[in-house]
């Protein structure tokens, strides 16, 4: 078929869509359908090619599972996971750039005392982080929680070592008084996203990288502020270029100093944008 023949096809499949009565859904299902259409005619897409697309779809939904969501993994190698990011990032000047969550993120991480030691026998050299949690306006946010999780020496989450009972390089803390954190825990070492799966193919096969620069995610929410989902990244890295999840901001970026005592130290602010305007800094005399 030629594009001019496929074309009526396309008029036809976007009619069929205009009645959707939700207008959001409408606009996302004719723009899907344009696009699809679209990008068939732009590769020719051959009906082996279609049913080979199909088949990997189909092992995408069947390495799914509970701990394991290959479909996120997709989105996050094609582009798609950061594009969403950075088109919801609409933040004022000096706000701290988020990046995507990633698949190893847990809910019920445990709650740790502000200063305490969350490695909880992670393999790894031991590091101790710290910095400040801020408002856009400069004012600390006291109380702020963050939770951290980050892979060990070996690359891997503690979500991914089967029998593993206790939390490692994960947990949750306030920040003090003063919007101030530290806490201690193994240098974030660079590692590779699921291989073994068909995304880990698509990699193979396009001859992109699988590893993930070195880094530390957080998720940090303080009241009246937008929850910042992001990841420090350690500076130097050799697979900062390539991320196979586009996930690197400079902004981002961050040194873990060797400290004289052989530890290591990771220092760095984050600020939020709040979503309800900032109280007035001092209260004026009546
Ligand atoms: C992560 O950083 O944990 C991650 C993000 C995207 C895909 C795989 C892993
Ligand atoms: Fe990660």
């Amino acid at each position: 078929m030629s594009p001019r023949e496929s074309e009526p096809l396309t008029r036809e499949a976007l009619e069929r869509f205009a009645h959707t009565p939700d207008a959001r859904l409408k606009q996302v299902m004719q723009s899907l359908v344009r696009h699809l259409h679209d990008f068939a005619r732009d590769v020719q897409l051959t009906e082996a090619e279609w049913v080979q697309a199909i088949g990997f779809l189909t092992e995408t939904g069947q390495t799914c599972t509970p701990s394991r969501q290959e479909f996120i993994l997709l989105s996050d190698v094609l582009g798609l996971s950061m594009q969403t990011v950075v088109l919801n990032q609409a933040r004022p000047a000096g706000c701290t750039e988020s990046t995507v969550l990633g698949p190893f993120h847990v809910r019920e991480a445990p709650l740790y005392e502000n200063g305490a030691d969350i490695a909880n026998g992670a393999a790894g050299r031991p590091c101790t982080v710290r910095g400040q949690v801020r408002s856009v306006d400069g004012r600390p946010l006291a109380g702020a929680l963050l939770d951290v999780w980050q892979a060990d020496a070996d690359g891997e989450y503690d979500v991914q070592k089967p029998g593993l009972a206790q939390a490692q390089a994960r947990g949750k803390l306030h920040a003090d008084a003063d919007g101030r954190f530290e806490f201690r825990t193994i240098v974030a070492e660079s590692y590779p996203i699921p291989t073994d799966g068909p995304v880990g193919r698509l990699l193979a096969a396009t001859r992109r990288s699988s590893w993930r620069p070195a880094h530390l995610h957080f998720w940090i929410e303080a009241e009246g502020h937008e929850t910042l989902v992001t990841h420090v990244f350690r500076r130097g890295d050799p697979h900062i270029a390539t991320d196979p999840v586009f996930g690197v901001r400079q902004s981002l970026m961050a040194d873990w100093r060797e400290q004289p005592d052989g530890t290591t130290l990771l220092e760095y602010d984050f600020v939020l944008n709040p979503t309800v305007p900032n109280p007035p800094l001092r209260e004026e005399p009546a």
